[in-house]
């Protein structure tokens, strides 16, 4: 469907859960996680349900994201039930990789054929600094699970941060060199604990690689559906991509809204507006009337976020796992 804007919206990340087995710095507290009941998430039927009616709207593409969403029981067979909605395209996944060796088959299976992995660090201690959790050889496993899947396409998500992991960006990109594997730098969002953290800009990231691996080939078009910029750097078996959604603001080709793990569609990451659509759910409204609302909300999805701007309350005050990243 198109929004107010021209927009056509085609995309929806669903958080299936806000719990995680990482504690990422820039994105959770180390102790006292608030966390959600069972009942307050929406059950695997609710969310099978909303996703008919999103493919009723025009919605083509589901990425499955968290906090981590492979914690969460029976994932998989949640996506094979998505995968098979009239409509819907594909459905992907956004994780940690800590369980993904151990799910892989099963998400190959349902029909999963892309997954993106975020991964800041190639260095143990390092990775334990960042998550603290001692666990960079099960993601390392996992992402060896997933590659070993030639019809599934693999990115690896990095945030850079500032004095964190700044001697790791060549290594991260060398996967990219050596393996047919996109790795994307993810701009650091002032959200939640990402506002005491400093991101590194895409210029200065580019500019290091380009010494060490000559002058890239920018290129055109779209891989996948997201606002990536990316680079074809000389040799390389992958593409590098750049995701910076404050310094190189890409609101104006939004195609995405989201829904939160406790069935809150959000129409921008920024902001609150939305509507809930577990009210409307267990309030017994029917698919028609869940339709036509969404129809009037998406509608009225935000031209743009605000990030350089100073907060506000209509801003987001949710930390990045209880949204989904
Ligand atoms: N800015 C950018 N990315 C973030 N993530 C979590 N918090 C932030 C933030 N403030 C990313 C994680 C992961 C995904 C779920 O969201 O690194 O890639
Ligand atoms: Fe978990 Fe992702 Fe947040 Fe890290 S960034 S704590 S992996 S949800």
């Amino acid at each position: 469907m198109l929004d107010q804007y021209g927009r056509t919206i085609d995309y929806i990340r669903i958080s299936v859960t806000d719990r995680c087995n990482l504690r990422c710095v820039y994105c959770m507290p180390e102790k006292g996680v608030e966390q959600v009941g069972h009942t307050d998430i929406l059950s695997y039927a609710e969310i099978v349900r909303l996703c008919g009616i999103f493919a009723r709207l025009g919605i083509r593409h589901i990425k499955l994201t968290g906090g981590e969403p492979l914690v969460r029981k029976g994932l998989p067979g949640l996506a094979g039930e998505i995968r098979s909605v009239p409509g819907i395209e594909d459905v992907t996944l956004t994780t940690n990789g800590v369980l993904l060796g151990e799910q892989m088959e099963a998400l190959y299976e349902a029909g999963v054929r892309s997954v993106n992995v975020s991964l800041d660090t190639l260095d143990a201690d390092m990775f334990q600094t960042i998550t603290r959790r001692p666990l960079l050889d099960r993601v390392l496993d996992g992402i060896r699970a997933c590659a070993a899947y030639p019809g599934v396409r693999l990115k690896i998500n990095c945030v850079p941060l500032k004095g964190v992991n700044e001697d790791q960006w060549a290594r991260m990109a060398e996967i990219a060199r050596d393996y047919a594997v996109d790795v994307r730098f993810i701009e650091l969002m002032p959200i939640g604990f990402g506002k005491q953290y400093c991101g590194e800009t895409q210029e200065s990231i580019q500019k290091r690689l380009t010494e060490i691996y000559g002058e890239p080939e920018a290129l055109a078009g779209h891989f996948g559906n997201g606002p990536g910029a990316y680079l074809a750097y000389p040799g390389f078996a992958g593409r590098i991509g750049f995701i910076s959604a404050v310094s190189h603001k890409f609101c104006s080709q939004c195609n995405r809204v989201r829904l939160t793990a406790e069935g809150y569609l959000k129409l921008c990451l920024q902001y609150t507006d939305g509507v809930d659509l577990r009210g409307l759910l267990r309030d017994g409204r029917s698919d028609r009337e869940i339709f036509l609302t969404l129809q009037e909300v998406i509608g009225r999805k935000p031209r743009e976020h605000q990030f350089a701007a100073a907060a506000g309350e209509r801003f987001e005050q949710h930390e990045m796992y209880r949204i989904g990243g």
